[in-house]
């Protein structure tokens, strides 16, 4: 793969953000490219790097026909862990979804595991690692697509993985998906330290607009998203920027060292506080006596802009201020904030009736790292009594 090389980057504290890098060419052989502009990244190394990549595909009351595409597109060699949160009363759509499932594996023999969200054995084996942060008043993993996601970083590291990417569930063009997991290989493999992560921007996100296409660059929440982050780094750093353009990036993929040493925050909040939690406590000295092994090897972050449009299902204005209200709280809460760029976010929330006169932002929910949990053991508990369960592997 031909990649734009980063030529700028932020170094605060042990973190290094790299500006975005856009595809230049998605499959090469590996000859040698004559310019240090350019990122070559070997196409063998890449399958290799899949193998070693879990990809999980949180996903909730989507259409059977766009998580078909979605697993199809998977490449082969990447165990694909779903995690659902899908409806069972009335139409039991987690029962379609496991027969589509079964189908594909049938047919592809790919190796997928599935669960449930709400599976008793679930919020049990949590219990009983301590880990209650996940769980809501009824004992049960809390709905969320955040919590979604923890639930498949510890079956990814259960089942050995090394380095964990996220799908959604709802995505219109199966070949954009295939993309972004080899998007997600690559930035892995520019990095130089185990603890990275790889943040995908999309090249554009089309919206219908009267008959045509319409081809956005930026959807509304991460435009707004983005820039408050580019203030957090400023704030921490005393240098304004703009280097972030993957504030919300829900496809993205990290090690999962890094993963066992990260808060999550719940819900659509997870991808942005991933940012203000690193901004935080390895953005400057705070972190070199607490993690001192992270700290000394440092953190590297990846923005890629992909190749592939964005085209995945519209969930309305509602969804939208929810999360822009979500995002901008993590910012709002951070230690690093200021009053000025608080201040700034409740005027931008209002203007999105995001927030009443008087109102703060909520305090995001935010979950302990997932280091301590021993994940096989807590996975031999989930695999002996759930009643959701799918393990399919050849
Ligand atoms: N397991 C589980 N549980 N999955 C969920 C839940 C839940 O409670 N809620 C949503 N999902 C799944 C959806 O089915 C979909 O596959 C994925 O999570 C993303 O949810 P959407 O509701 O489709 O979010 P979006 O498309 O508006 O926003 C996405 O993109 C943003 C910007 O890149 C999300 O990935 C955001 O997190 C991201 O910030």
């Amino acid at each position: 793969m031909l990649l734009e090389a980063a030529v700028y980057r932020e170094l605060f504290g042990s973190i290094m953000l790299h500006e975005v890098q856009r595809v230049l060419k998605l499959d090469t052989e590996t000859e040698f490219v004559k310019s240090h502009l350019i990122q070559n990244i070997d196409r063998d190394k890449i399958y290799e790097t899949l193998g070693q990549l879990a990809i999980v595909v949180p996903m909730k009351d989507e259409k059977l026909q766009l998580i078909d595409g979605v697993l199809k597109a998977i490449p082969h060699k990447c165990p694909i862990i779903i995690v659902s949160g899908s409806q069972k009363e009335g139409t039991n759509r987690y029962k379609l979804e496991v027969e589509l499932v079964k189908h594909f594996y049938h047919l592809t023999q790919s190796r997928v595991i599935m669960i449930h969200q709400r599976d008793t054995a679930l919020a049990e084996e949590f219990r009983k690692a301590g880990y209650n942060a996940i769980l809501d008043e009824q004992g049960l993993v809390r709905r969320g697509k955040g919590e979604g996601m923890i639930v498949g970083m510890l079956i990814a590291k259960a089942i050995g993985a090394r380095y964990v990417g996220f799908v959604d569930a709802d995505n219109y063009i199966p070949g954009a998906v295939n993309e972004y997991v080899k998007d997600y290989a690559a930035g892995i493999l520019m990095s130089s330290s185990d603890y990275v992560m790889v943040r995908l921007s999309w090249r554009h996100k089309p919206k219908v607009s009267g008959q045509s296409l319409y081809f956005r660059k930026w959807g509304r929440v991460s435009e707004i998203t983005n820039r408050y982050m580019n203030l957090l780094i400023g704030a921490r750093t005393g240098f304004e920027t703009n280097i972030i353009v993957t504030g919300n990036a829900g496809e993205h993929a990290m090690s999962l060292k890094l993963a066992d040493v990260m808060e999550f925050s719940t819900g659509y909040s997870i991808e942005p506080y991933q940012l203000v939690y690193l901004i935080e406590n390895f953005g400057g000295e705070s972190a070199a006596e607490k993690m001192k092994h992270v700290y000394d090897t440092g953190i590297e972050i990846f923005q890629i802009e992909t190749l592939n449009p964005h085209i995945h299902e519209e969930k309305g204005d509602e969804h939208i201020r929810e999360m822009i209200l979500m995002s901008l709280a993590t910012i709002y809460h951070s230690s690093v904030s200021t009053d000025n760029i608080k201040q700034r976010i409740i005027k931008e929330l209002k203007n999105y009736n995001a927030l009443g006169d008087g109102e703060e932002p909520p305090k995001p929910r935010v979950m302990p790292p997932i280091g301590k949990i021993d994940a096989r053991k807590w996975f031999d508990g989930v695999r002996s009594r759930s009643d959701s369960l799918l393990y399919l592997a050849p």
